[in-house]
């Protein structure tokens, strides 16, 4: 990969900020900032293992620090980078009851942006040693500069969305954003601390073959969703189709997009609205799976049109191939 000439993504962030229609230079370095939380964490969860070596949660290391879980840490390094950046006005996280309010340091609330995290997505994929991510959104406030964020800053609808991205960490790590221009894909050397664009340009194959939910919840999903997932398995043309869940969103995600395939968390008789988050989960997921032409749907509207009105509310889920997507919302309506 090394021998020829590939681009960081420091230089592509750069290389693209004037193709972005508002202040590019702030946007870049918000992203900047993104990056390097991602190699901390990354750091992070690669010692994740030794944790029974080094100390579990909850105990107090050598140095007398409270050791923490991975989730809480991640977020902590989160919202520390971001914090220093001074470009971010405020920052709503999965592991935060609500949202932090930032001041930059010469001028009061001056900063446009507001970031939507889920710090670790798959968190209880840690202790096996199965690849997790980070999520992060990315808007700009709506209330004026110059007074605190509001609420209204972060209900958003998912269309506003002017980034959006992933953090793998899987056999490699990887960085994967849209500014709304496509998706582009970066893997990090670990070696030299540097992300390469390795996955110029990602897409969804139009149709798939590959289906992700988590079938133990059969019993309790809609006759809808019954009927779609017994349609993937039916033997008939392309089918039956192959099942692959994770549990970690980022990493279906991810597979689905290079492979092609649809993944799903409906609701349920026991959760009405699925689990998945809107703001930090679906929404910048959704925005992804758009820009790499596929489809994100609640089974039967846009998740992007979505009008939130609670910062951790739920929603179900359909994401993926362009036509595997609508198939199932054919089934649920
Ligand atoms: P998180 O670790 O941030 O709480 O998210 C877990 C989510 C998502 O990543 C995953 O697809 C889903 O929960 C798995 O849920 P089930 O275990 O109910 O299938
Ligand atoms: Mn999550
Ligand atoms: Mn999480």
């Amino acid at each position: 990969m090394f021998g020829k000439q590939h681009r960081t993504l420091g230089e592509f962030i750069i290389a693209n900020q004037d193709s972005f229609q508002y202040s590019s230079g702030e946007l870049s370095r918000l992203l900047n900032g993104i990056r390097l939380a991602a190699k901390v964490v990354n750091h992070e969860v690669n010692k994740a293992g030794l944790v029974d070596i080094l100390g579990d949660a909850g105990d107090t290391n050598i140095q007398g620090e409270d050791q923490k879980k991975l989730d809480v840490l991640a977020n902590e390094k989160f919202i520390q980078t971001l914090k220093n950046r001074e470009i971010v006005c405020g920052i709503a996280s999965e592991e935060e009851d609500d949202y932090i309010s930032i001041n930059s340091q010469d001028e009061k609330h001056q900063n446009k942006y507001i970031v939507l995290i889920d710090p670790l997505d798959g968190s209880s994929n840690i202790d096996v040693n199965v690849s997790v991510g980070t999520i992060f959104s990315i808007y700009r406030r709506v209330t004026p500069v110059g007074t605190p964020v509001t609420l209204e800053d972060f209900l958003q609808p998912g269309h506003k969305q002017i980034a959006a991205g992933y953090i793998i960490y899987g056999t490699s790590t990887m960085l994967v954003y849209t500014t709304g221009d496509g998706v582009n894909g970066f893997t990090l050397n670990p070696a030299l601390g540097t992300f390469y664009l390795s996955h110029p340009n990602m897409r969804f194959p139009e149709n798939g073959k590959i289906y992700s939910v988590n079938e133990g919840n059969y019993i309790h999903f809609p006759q809808g969703v019954k009927n779609y997932i017994k349609y993937c398995q039916r033997e008939e043309g392309d089918r039956p189709y192959t099942s692959r869940y994770i549990g970690s969103l980022v990493s279906d995600f991810h597979r689905n997009m290079i492979k092609g395939g649809i993944y799903m968390y409906p609701k349920s008789s026991k959760a009405s609205n699925g689990k998945l988050r809107l703001l930090y989960e679906c929404n910048p997921m959704a925005f992804l799976a758009e820009q790499a032409h596929g489809k994100a749907s609640d089974g039967r509207q846009r998740i992007m049109d979505i009008e939130p009105t609670e910062l951790h509310e739920r929603v179900p889920f359909f994401c993926g191939s362009k036509k595997m997507v609508e198939k199932a919302e054919e089934f649920m309506n």
